[in-house]
Formats: structure tokens, sequence, C-alpha cells
């Protein structure tokens, strides 16, 4: 099957920043294809995210929990849906941290649970399990060392820990019923529509406020930074030709720390580097990130589009255009990273 025309695609977690664009993208490229978004809408949920495709008669919005297993339920017996991508998780590293890893664990590992149950025992063709890099815990900075999708995990926070059991589970439904899952690991997403708790975002958010840009430790952590909407095509590919059973590592080749990330914002803003503050480092702070994406490349024939420059101006524009979509945000949540202590 080379195509998602005439198939219903449900989406987990799809009014969060990569499930969002991910579902633009695919109700552009299939004009016969029906999605279903089914979200709990957490604080990072927002349907403002869909608001240009929610009239689309292909686009269904249900509100629920992957971690309530009559609503898991539900959805399969109504939908009946073809295939499964999965964004659906609790995100913020910090959270995980300051606010406790329980919900994490809910919804990371128990909701994986029921989807994968759900799968099993329904006719679905492909669960896609969106995962991440974080699972492989951290690299040397100074070795050249990147992620394959053999390296052994080594998670250093409940996030990544609780991501590494549901990507587990879904190793171990394949194994055991051939449950047709596919797991992918990205590196750090930027691009529209990312909920700013997020670094990118949250730095823009700070400059529009004329505040400055706190940096963890030595602002030396680096990340292995790709725009969206290359993982987004790299999601639709895994969907449609990933093999069942393989994890695809996904990934643009674009190691940058985050001193170089605030020193692109500063400048676009037309600011010294006195506006960068240093802040106490966060715990069990990994040091490098950097994806081997040659699996992919190879079997699927992807390659990222979008230059990491090209791409992050293209993203600082569209947060400096839709500052409507930023302060609605704002006036829900009235606190970003509230645990960064800043002077
Ligand atoms: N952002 C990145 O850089 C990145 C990189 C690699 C992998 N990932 C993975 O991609 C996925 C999406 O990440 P994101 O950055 O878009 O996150 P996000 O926080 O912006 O969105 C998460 C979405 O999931 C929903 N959700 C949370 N708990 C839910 C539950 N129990 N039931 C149903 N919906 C629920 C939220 O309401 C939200 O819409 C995650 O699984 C994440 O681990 C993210």
């Amino acid at each position: 099957m080379n195509t998602l025309n005439g198939q219903t695609v449900l989406v987990c977690g799809g009014a969060g920043f990569i499930g969002s664009n991910f579902i633009r993208l695919i109700l552009s490229r299939y004009p016969k294809v029906k999605v279903v978004n089914f979200d709990k809408l957490t604080y990072s949920g927002n349907l403002d995210n869909l608001k240009d495709i929610e009239r689309d008669s292909r686009y269904t919005f249900i509100k629920g929990d992957i971690a309530d297993e009559k609503a898991v339920l539900n959805v399969f017996k109504t939908y009946k849906p073809h295939y499964i991508a999965n964004f659906a998780a609790e995100t913020h590293v910090d959270c995980s941290i300051h606010v406790g890893a329980k919900i994490f664990i809910q919804t990371n590992v128990i909701g994986v649970y029921y989807l994968l149950e759900g799968v099993r025992k329904h006719k679905v063709k492909k669960f896609l399990q969106v995962s991440t890099d974080e699972v492989y815990g951290s690299l040397e900075l100074s070795s050249k060392v990147k992620f394959t999708e053999k390296t052994l995990f080594d998670p250093s926070t409940p996030y990544s820990a609780t991501k590494a059991d549901g990507d587990l589970l879904c190793n171990a439904y394949f194994r055991t019923w051939r449950t047709p899952v596919v797991i992918t690991r990205c590196s750090n997403n930027f691009g529209p529509y990312q909920y700013p708790e997020k670094l990118i975002p949250f730095f823009v958010m700070r400059m529009m406020e004329e505040k400055k840009l706190p940096l963890y430790g030595d602002g030396k952590n680096v990340r292995d930074w790709i725009y969206v909407l290359d993982h987004c095509r790299a999601l639709e590919l895994c969907l449609l030709k990933g093999t069942p059973g393989e994890v695809y590592n996904i990934g643009a080749s674009s190691e940058k720390n985050n001193k170089e990330i605030a020193s692109e914002i500063l400048s676009y803003f037309g600011k010294d580097r006195l506006w960068l503050e240093f802040v106490a480092d966060r715990p069990g702070h990994d040091r490098r990130y950097a994806i081997n994406s040659s699996k992919i490349e190879k079997e699927l024939g992807w390659k990222p589009r979008h230059s990491f420059q090209d791409a992050l101006h293209a993203t600082l524009e569209w947060y400096v255009h839709n500052r409507a979509w930023l302060n609605n945000i704002k006036k829900k949540a009235k606190h970003f990273n509230s645990h960064i202590k800043t002077k």
C-alpha cells in the first residue's frame, strides 16, 4: 500500500506540536484520507494548531485519553482505523523532573499498552509509535559517535525512561503477536506550533517580552535539530512503507549547542550576548544527542529537505507573525519553565 487515500488514520495526540503538523501534511497529500484526531488536550494540546482544517469533512476530533481503556476501545470500534500514528505523550523533560513522573508513566507506558491491545484485537495495518532519541541517553561532546537503531537504551530522565518503556512494549507485542508496529526515534524538532516551554519558542517568547535567554549550565549541551516537516515526511513514509518490527532513527545531521541556538535567536532579534543568562543546570542533563539516520535514508529513501538556517529563519518569522497564537497560550498558562531561576 503506497497511499493513505481511502484509509482511516487514527492520530493520537494530534493537537500537539508534531501531531498537528503531521495531520496538516497528510490531509494536504491525500485527498481521500480520513483523519481521526484523538487527544486529551493536556496543557500542550491546542485546537488552535488545527484551526485551518477543523471544518475539513475528512477530519474528526475526539477528546480522549489513551490511558483510558474504555475510551480507546470505543474509538477503535467506532472508527475502525487502518493506520495509527501515536504522538500522544507527556513530553516536557523538566516537568518529568520537577512535577513528577506519574502522569508520564500513565500516558507514555499505560497509554501505549491500551493502544497496542486495540491494535492486536482489531485489524489495524500499522501502528506507528513516535519515539525519541532520548531513549539512548547521552553521548560525549568530544566523540563523533552517533546513535544507531542498535544503540542500547540508557535513558537519563523520567521522560526518556517512560518513552523507552513504551518502545519496549511495542517491540514485545511485535515479537509475541506479530502486532504490526513500527517505531521511529527522532531528534529535537523545531517549527511552527511548538508549545513555548520548549527551547526555541521559549526563547522567542522571552525576546518578545524583552527578557534575557536563560541557558542551562555552560550552554554547551548539543542537540541534533530537525525541522518538523522533515520529521513528518519521514513519519508518513514509515507509516506506509516501514517494515513491522523495525525501528527507524530520524535526524538531519544538524548538531548545535544551546548557546549557538540562543545566539541565532539573539541575532534575529537584533540583541547582543548581554541578553544571555547562565542558570543552574538541569539534573540528569544529557550532554549530546546525535542521530545516524542512514537506515531510513537507504531503506525508505528519506532525506531532510530543509537546511537548518532556512528552517530556523522561517520558524522565527512564523512566531513573530503569529503572536495571537502565542498570546492565547499565554492567557491560559501564565508561567513557562518557572523552575528556572533567573535573576
Ligand atoms: N518535540 C520533539 O522534539 C520530539 C522529538 C522526538 C520525538 N518526539 C515525540 O513526538 C511526540 C509528540 O511530541 P510533541 O513535541 O508534539 O509533544 P506535545 O507535548 O506538543 O504534544 C503532545 C500531545 O499529546 C496529547 N496528549 C498527552 N497525553 C495524552 C493522553 N493521555 N491521551 C491523548 N492525548 C494526550 C497532548 O494533549 C498534546 O496534544 C511525543 O511522543 C514525543 O515523545 C518529540
